[in-house]
């Protein structure tokens, strides 16, 4: 061990690995060279996980979860809480960018094949992160008890009444009612301040374990650890640290622009991010016109519409997500990074990207017979992505991989 480093700083190291966690993961965790705009999405996904977690703890000081006094107490951090406002749009518009950073660093590693072998668990946990996030998201936008989280909260929770044989029980266990009240309300917020960031938090750190394990994948998808210097480093990586952290800077500042903007500006993103129904308390005894999930659930929402039959349309949604989970071994190419794969796979990424963006704003949409067909051809081109990928991954001919990092 260096004799050079500060006395506390070797005291420390003796009885806990810091020095050593902080080169494995950082000054000596060796980044391919060519990590590009795509590759900061990860960074930014950990950036609004905390900024969630700070501005919720914030607004749990005054939020009161109670079904009388929730929407009031959401009244008054808005009104009266001194910059009360900020950290409810910091937290609300902060979903919605979760999701779009979420939606980017996923579709990210579809475009550079990141979830081929050896990285199927860093896909795999990232999933789940995915799974726990759509849960996260639906509670906490029950938590204001404004008309679109009461029935929000109706047509997603009634779903799992479609299930056959346990779905009454089911729902009402979810509930802890007869109906969606207070009690529901209770446990959401339970469960969206604690349970659900705590598993959350876990799930990253494992999905970054898995990823420093086998190293980061880059947008040729070359293996950088087969050509490595007399050293040990790899020729076509660079330290993660000073590199990647000052590197990405840049990007992060635009990023925080962005966000600013849309908080001081647009908090509501139109009626995407908080939808103007949610303004009016919630009231059993009323039905909203148009019922319509978060933006960010509308793919799924369409495929379950799409669909005549309630059990079958639930059915689907499952399908949806389920198969995402095993992407890994649907995709039989030799190659990892669609740069090198064949145009069927090519079209086949910018149709699927094209069709989820469809269904996404479809699930916003009022039911018409046109929508209905739209969200239907969608779900089609979604699935046959998926179901199609192990004919067309294998059918194709690819570009050779080079070696080395091309040159720019
Ligand atoms: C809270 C949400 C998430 C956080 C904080 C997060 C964080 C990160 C970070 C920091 C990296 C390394 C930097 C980068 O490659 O961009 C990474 C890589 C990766 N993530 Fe995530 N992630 C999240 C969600 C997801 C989801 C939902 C998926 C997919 C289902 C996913 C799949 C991947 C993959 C495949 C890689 C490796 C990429 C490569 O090496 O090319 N992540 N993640």
């Amino acid at each position: 061990m260096s004799t050079n480093k500060p006395a506390f700083m070797q005291w420390l190291d003796q009885r806990l690995p810091v020095t050593n966690a902080y080169e494995k993961h950082m000054s000596k965790y060796y980044a391919p060279v060519n990590l590009n705009f795509w590759y900061v999405f990860g960074l930014l996904a950990t950036l609004v996980f905390a900024n969630q977690i700070l501005t919720g703890i914030w607004l749990t000081m005054s939020f009161v979860p109670s079904a009388d006094e929730a929407f009031l107490s959401v009244e008054y951090i808005m009104r009266d809480v001194e910059m009360g406002w900020l950290i409810r749009y910091m937290h609300s518009t902060g979903a919605s960018f979760f999701f779009i950073v979420v939606y980017l660093h996923m579709f990210r590693g579809i475009m550079y094949g990141s979830y081929k072998k050896p990285r199927e668990l860093i896909w795999v946990f990232g999933m789940f992160i995915y799974l726990v996030l759509m849960a996260e998201g639906f509670m906490g936008y029950v938590l204001p008890w404004g008309q679109m989280s009461y029935w929000g909260a109706q047509v997603i929770i009634s779903l799992f009444g479609a299930i056959p044989v346990i779905g009454d029980g089911l729902t009402e266990w979810i509930r802890g009612d007869f109906l969606i009240s207070g009690i529901t309300l209770n446990r959401f917020f339970a469960l969206h301040v604690i349970a659900l960031p705590l598993v959350l938090a876990l799930l990253v750190v494992l999905h970054i374990l898995a990823l420093h394990e086998v190293g980061s994948n880059n947008p040729d998808g070359i293996d950088i650890k087969k050509h490595k210097d007399e050293q040990g480093k790899p020729l076509d990586g660079i330290p993660f640290h000073p590199y990647y952290t000052l590197g990405k800077l840049p990007m992060i500042i635009v990023f925080l622009f962005v966000f600013c903007g849309v908080i001081f500006f647009f908090p509501e993103g139109g009626g995407y991010f908080l939808e103007h129904a949610n303004f009016e308390p919630a009231n059993p005894l009323k039905t909203p016109e148009h019922i319509a999930p978060t933006w960010y659930y509308g793919a799924f929402y369409s495929i379950l519409r799409a669909v005549p039959d309630k059990l079958m349309g639930v059915i689907a949604m499952g399908a949806a997500i389920a198969i995402l989970f095993i992407l890994p071994w649907l995709d039989k190419s030799p190659v990892l990074s669609w740069r090198y794969k064949g145009w069927m796979s090519k079209t086949a990424i910018v149709v699927f990207a094209l069709a989820f963006i469809m269904l996404s704003y479809l699930g916003g949409q009022p039911v018409t017979d046109l929508n209905t067909w739209l969200a239907r051809i969608g779900s089609v081109i979604y699935f046959g992505f998926f179901l199609l990928m192990p004919i067309y991954t294998r059918m194709e001919s690819t570009k050779p991989v080079p070696e080395r990092v091309p040159a720019k």
